[in-house]
């Protein structure tokens, strides 16, 4: 049973087969996997991206997609996690898509017999978003080892920044993180923003993540846009090969300024595109997995 909840238990050769069948769908190639296949799709946190390029993919490898809906559900009557994901066993599914605030959701679900593959978890760890930022580097440079990355703003409370910088060191990656004090987060090594600016291969901003912070911030977001933000005098800073990232959604003047995001650097939606030939990647190996 593949179920997909991290990358830390992966090995590399797990990590590049994904990118590489991800690869091969991103260059048309064609899967009926989920051919009579039903998937649930139940994200306890909201979701554009994710929940929907998983939909997408789903649909394009045959599948159909259940949405679950928690706030209608009977949830609201007292049901259990555990027992709610049942549910979508029992009448069927043959996987199912989870997003959660709570980490290490999974581990409520033991027991469970079809596979679940995740959206993301609380703080924890968002997968596919990583797999996606990772083809998408891999697209632009043909490689990993040696690039230098940082990953700047809410790192303390972003799945996507503790999901990254485990698998991107692994790869070889030099990575750095910068932001404000309130958000840094010991064990990684941090570097002044402008002078990341001017000495990454890719500058990966984050969204701050307001729903998990247990006070409000610090900085206001003028200053954090002045010292953190990304602008068009800091883009002029890069290198001319260097790419901007963000998993989005962004926030237009806070992290990023309007005229930036789709600036000739940015492969912000590009990152989007990808997420649905991941996906497709992992409800393959997910459906057809041992
Ligand atoms: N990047 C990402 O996870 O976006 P959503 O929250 O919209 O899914």
């Amino acid at each position: 049973m593949k179920n997909l909840f991290n990358l830390s238990s992966l090995s590399l050769d797990e990590i590049n087969a994904i990118l590489n069948r991800a690869q091969e769908f991103a260059d048309g190639a064609v899967s009926d996997a989920g051919k009579g296949k039903v998937i649930g799709s139940l994200f306890f946190e909201p979701s554009t991206r994710t929940q929907n390029s998983y939909t997408m993919a789903c649909y394009k490898l045959g599948a159909n997609v259940i949405t679950f809906n928690s706030e209608v559900s009977s949830m609201k009557k007292g049901e259990t996690f555990y027992d709610t994901v049942k549910v979508f066993e029992e009448i069927g599914c043959s996987a199912v898509i989870i997003r959660d605030k709570q980490n290490e959701y999974w581990n409520q679900l033991k027991g469970l017999k079809m596979p679940v593959v995740s959206g993301g978890d609380g703080t924890g760890n968002h997968p596919t978003q990583s797999l996606l930022d990772l083809l998408t580097i891999k697209q632009e440079f043909g490689k990993f080892e040696g690039l230098k990355i940082c990953i700047v703003g809410d790192v303390i409370h972003s799945r996507v920044a503790h999901t990254n910088i485990e698998v991107m060191e692994r790869l070889g990656m030099e990575v750095y993180t910068s932001g404000p004090e309130e958000f840094r987060e010991d064990g990684f090594k941090y570097i002044d923003f402008d002078t990341a600016v001017k000495e990454m291969d890719v500058i990966m901003l984050l969204r701050i993540q307001h729903e998990r912070l247990s006070s409000e911030m610090v900085m206001s977001k003028e200053e954090y846009n002045k010292l953190y933000g990304l602008n068009a005098e800091r883009v002029r800073a890069m290198k001319p090969h260097a790419i901007i990232m963000h998993p989005a959604p962004f926030n237009r003047g806070v992290e990023i300024n309007d005229d930036c995001v789709e600036c000739e650097k940015s492969r912000i939606f590009k990152q989007m595109h990808n997420g649905v030939f991941v996906r497709m990647a992992v409800v393959e190996r997910a459906l057809i997995g041992e």
